[in-house]
Protein backbone atom coordinates (compact mmCIF):
# COMPACT_ATOMS: atom_id res chain seq x y z
CA UNK A 1 0.00 0.00 0.00
CA UNK A 2 1.32 3.20 -0.91
CA UNK A 3 -0.08 6.63 0.21
CA UNK A 4 -1.99 4.45 2.70
CA UNK A 5 -5.26 6.77 3.39
CA UNK A 6 -5.68 6.13 7.19
CA UNK A 7 -8.27 7.02 9.57
CA UNK A 8 -7.69 7.81 13.61
CA UNK A 9 -10.13 7.07 16.14
CA UNK A 10 -10.32 8.94 19.65
CA UNK A 11 -12.31 9.63 22.24
CA UNK A 12 -10.09 11.89 24.53
CA UNK A 13 -7.33 14.70 24.45
CA UNK A 14 -5.69 13.13 21.49
CA UNK A 15 -1.89 13.36 22.05
CA UNK A 16 -1.68 9.57 20.41
CA UNK A 17 -3.64 11.45 17.48
CA UNK A 18 -0.83 14.32 17.45
CA UNK A 19 2.12 11.71 17.49
CA UNK A 20 0.34 10.23 14.34
CA UNK A 21 -0.03 13.33 12.60
CA UNK A 22 3.60 14.73 13.36
CA UNK A 23 4.82 11.74 11.96
CA UNK A 24 2.90 11.53 8.96
CA UNK A 25 3.59 15.14 7.83
CA UNK A 26 7.17 15.02 8.80
CA UNK A 27 8.31 11.57 7.43
CA UNK A 28 8.54 11.40 4.01
CA UNK A 29 8.95 8.00 3.78
CA UNK A 30 5.64 7.26 6.11
CA UNK A 31 3.42 5.74 3.46
CA UNK A 32 0.31 7.03 4.78
CA UNK A 33 -1.73 10.40 5.59
CA UNK A 34 -4.58 10.87 7.70
CA UNK A 35 -7.72 11.45 5.86
CA UNK A 36 -10.28 11.57 8.96
CA UNK A 37 -10.29 11.43 12.55
CA UNK A 38 -13.91 10.52 13.92
CA UNK A 39 -15.03 10.74 17.41
CA UNK A 40 -17.36 9.20 19.78
CA UNK A 41 -17.53 12.57 21.82
CA UNK A 42 -18.75 15.66 20.14
CA UNK A 43 -16.07 17.81 22.45
CA UNK A 44 -12.90 15.45 22.16
CA UNK A 45 -9.74 17.45 22.71
CA UNK A 46 -8.78 14.93 19.11
CA UNK A 47 -11.00 16.71 17.34
CA UNK A 48 -9.55 20.14 18.14
CA UNK A 49 -5.90 18.46 17.27
CA UNK A 50 -7.59 17.34 14.27
CA UNK A 51 -9.47 20.82 12.93
CA UNK A 52 -6.03 22.65 13.78
CA UNK A 53 -4.35 20.29 11.15
CA UNK A 54 -6.88 20.87 8.35
CA UNK A 55 -8.11 17.06 8.76
CA UNK A 56 -11.69 16.55 8.32
CA UNK A 57 -13.25 15.46 11.14
CA UNK A 58 -16.63 13.26 11.90
CA UNK A 59 -18.49 12.80 15.45
CA UNK A 60 -21.10 10.20 16.81
CA UNK A 61 -22.12 9.92 19.91
CA UNK A 62 -23.80 6.63 21.08
CA UNK A 63 -26.62 8.89 22.84
CA UNK A 64 -27.31 10.56 19.33
CA UNK A 65 -28.75 6.88 18.40
CA UNK A 66 -31.35 4.95 19.47
CA UNK A 67 -29.07 1.82 20.22
CA UNK A 68 -25.20 0.92 20.14
CA UNK A 69 -25.43 -1.03 16.11
CA UNK A 70 -26.71 2.42 15.09
CA UNK A 71 -24.42 4.66 16.71
CA UNK A 72 -21.84 1.83 15.39
CA UNK A 73 -22.98 1.99 11.54
CA UNK A 74 -23.27 5.66 11.74
CA UNK A 75 -19.82 6.56 12.66
CA UNK A 76 -18.29 3.87 10.43
CA UNK A 77 -20.17 5.21 7.48
CA UNK A 78 -19.02 8.54 8.11
CA UNK A 79 -15.17 7.21 8.57
CA UNK A 80 -15.95 5.28 5.24
CA UNK A 81 -16.85 8.22 3.07
CA UNK A 82 -13.29 9.41 3.52
CA UNK A 83 -12.35 5.65 1.93
CA UNK A 84 -9.41 4.66 4.85
CA UNK A 85 -7.29 1.65 3.91
CA UNK A 86 -6.44 1.43 7.90
CA UNK A 87 -8.63 2.37 11.08
CA UNK A 88 -6.14 3.34 14.17
CA UNK A 89 -7.71 3.47 17.26
CA UNK A 90 -5.90 6.05 19.32
CA UNK A 91 -7.35 6.47 22.77
CA UNK A 92 -11.19 5.32 21.27
CA UNK A 93 -12.69 4.21 24.39
CA UNK A 94 -15.48 2.34 23.07
CA UNK A 95 -15.69 -1.51 21.32
CA UNK A 96 -16.44 -1.93 17.74
CA UNK A 97 -18.08 -5.16 16.76
CA UNK A 98 -17.49 -7.56 13.98
CA UNK A 99 -19.30 -5.59 11.32
CA UNK A 100 -17.07 -2.67 11.89
CA UNK A 101 -14.03 -4.56 11.32
CA UNK A 102 -14.83 -6.50 8.50
CA UNK A 103 -15.02 -3.02 6.38
CA UNK A 104 -11.65 -3.06 6.84
CA UNK A 105 -10.13 -6.72 7.47
CA UNK A 106 -6.69 -7.24 9.30
CA UNK A 107 -6.66 -2.93 9.18
CA UNK A 108 -8.00 -1.66 12.01
CA UNK A 109 -5.11 -1.39 14.94
CA UNK A 110 -5.44 -0.23 18.50
CA UNK A 111 -2.97 1.01 21.02
CA UNK A 112 -3.52 -0.08 24.61
CA UNK A 113 -1.79 0.88 28.26
CA UNK A 114 -0.59 -2.40 29.50
CA UNK A 115 1.91 -5.39 28.36
CA UNK A 116 -1.00 -7.71 26.49
CA UNK A 117 -2.80 -9.84 27.76
CA UNK A 118 -2.22 -8.76 30.68
CA UNK A 119 -4.14 -5.94 32.46
CA UNK A 120 -7.07 -5.75 29.07
CA UNK A 121 -10.11 -3.33 29.74
CA UNK A 122 -10.72 0.51 30.19
CA UNK A 123 -8.38 1.07 33.44
CA UNK A 124 -5.28 -0.38 32.45
CA UNK A 125 -3.18 1.54 34.29
CA UNK A 126 -5.57 2.02 37.58
CA UNK A 127 -5.10 -1.77 37.86
CA UNK A 128 -1.11 -1.74 37.22
CA UNK A 129 -0.53 0.53 40.29
CA UNK A 130 -3.46 -1.98 42.45
CA UNK A 131 -1.91 -5.15 41.49
CA UNK A 132 1.26 -3.85 42.61
CA UNK A 133 3.26 -4.50 39.20
CA UNK A 134 7.08 -3.60 38.87
CA UNK A 135 6.91 -3.31 34.84
CA UNK A 136 4.03 -2.56 32.82
CA UNK A 137 4.09 -0.63 29.16
CA UNK A 138 2.36 -0.73 26.20
CA UNK A 139 1.31 -2.63 23.52
CA UNK A 140 0.31 -2.11 19.52
CA UNK A 141 -1.88 -4.70 18.07
CA UNK A 142 -4.58 -5.88 15.63
CA UNK A 143 -8.14 -5.34 16.98
CA UNK A 144 -10.27 -8.68 17.00
CA UNK A 145 -13.76 -8.97 18.22
CA UNK A 146 -12.53 -9.10 21.84
CA UNK A 147 -11.54 -6.76 23.94
CA UNK A 148 -7.54 -6.35 23.71
CA UNK A 149 -7.33 -9.37 22.50
CA UNK A 150 -6.10 -8.93 18.75
CA UNK A 151 -2.51 -10.26 17.41
CA UNK A 152 0.43 -7.91 18.46
CA UNK A 153 2.42 -5.97 16.35
CA UNK A 154 4.79 -4.48 19.22
CA UNK A 155 5.34 -3.83 23.37
CA UNK A 156 7.37 -1.82 25.05
CA UNK A 157 7.53 -1.78 28.50
CA UNK A 158 7.77 0.86 31.19
CA UNK A 159 9.19 0.40 34.58
CA UNK A 160 6.76 1.06 37.59
CA UNK A 161 8.21 3.50 40.34
CA UNK A 162 7.46 3.15 43.76
CA UNK A 163 6.05 6.73 44.00
CA UNK A 164 3.62 6.51 40.86
CA UNK A 165 0.16 7.68 40.71
CA UNK A 166 -2.22 6.62 37.66
CA UNK A 167 -1.64 10.33 35.90
CA UNK A 168 2.76 10.13 36.19
CA UNK A 169 2.65 6.17 34.94
CA UNK A 170 -0.23 7.00 32.19
CA UNK A 171 2.31 9.76 31.24
CA UNK A 172 5.54 8.17 30.58
CA UNK A 173 3.27 5.00 29.23
CA UNK A 174 2.03 7.69 26.50
CA UNK A 175 5.45 9.14 25.67
CA UNK A 176 6.06 5.42 24.67
CA UNK A 177 2.85 5.11 22.83
CA UNK A 178 3.71 8.10 20.75
CA UNK A 179 6.59 6.86 18.88
CA UNK A 180 5.46 2.92 18.88
CA UNK A 181 1.99 3.57 17.47
CA UNK A 182 3.19 5.84 14.73
CA UNK A 183 6.00 3.36 13.89
CA UNK A 184 3.52 0.10 13.49
CA UNK A 185 0.91 2.43 11.08
CA UNK A 186 4.06 2.79 8.92
CA UNK A 187 4.81 -0.52 8.94
CA UNK A 188 0.97 -1.22 8.07
CA UNK A 189 0.92 1.32 5.75
CA UNK A 190 4.27 -0.25 3.91
CA UNK A 191 2.44 -3.75 3.92
CA UNK A 192 5.36 -5.09 6.27
CA UNK A 193 2.62 -6.87 8.68
CA UNK A 194 1.87 -10.70 8.04
CA UNK A 195 -0.02 -12.99 9.84
CA UNK A 196 0.43 -16.33 10.66
CA UNK A 197 -2.42 -17.91 12.85
CA UNK A 198 -2.45 -15.08 15.37
CA UNK A 199 1.51 -14.37 15.14
CA UNK A 200 2.50 -11.31 13.67
CA UNK A 201 5.54 -11.40 11.77
CA UNK A 202 7.36 -8.37 10.13
CA UNK A 203 8.79 -8.62 6.98
CA UNK A 204 11.59 -6.68 6.00
CA UNK A 205 11.86 -3.42 3.48
CA UNK A 206 13.03 -5.50 0.79
CA UNK A 207 10.34 -7.85 1.00
CA UNK A 208 7.64 -5.19 0.41
CA UNK A 209 5.00 -6.32 -1.95
C1 LIG B 1 -3.75 6.04 25.59
O1 LIG B 1 -2.92 5.69 26.68
C2 LIG B 1 -4.41 4.81 25.01
O2 LIG B 1 -3.62 3.67 25.02
C3 LIG B 1 -5.58 4.65 25.94
O3 LIG B 1 -6.04 5.96 26.14
C4 LIG B 1 -4.95 6.85 26.05
C5 LIG B 1 -5.33 7.91 25.06
O4 LIG B 1 -4.56 9.06 25.23
N1 LIG B 1 -6.56 3.74 25.41
P1 LIG B 1 -4.62 10.26 24.19
O5 LIG B 1 -6.07 10.68 24.01
O6 LIG B 1 -4.02 9.80 22.90
O7 LIG B 1 -3.81 11.37 24.82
Amino acid sequence: MSDARLAVLASGSGTNLQALIDATSSDPDFGGRIVVVGSDQHDAGALGRARDAGIPTVAEALGDHPDRPTWEKALADAVAEHRPDIVVLAGFMKLVSGDFLNRWPNNVVNTHPSLLPGLRGAHAVRDALEHGVKVTGCTVHLVDEHVDHGPIIAQRAVDVRPDDTEESLHERIKAVEHVLLPACVKLLCHDRIRLEGRVVRITSDNEES
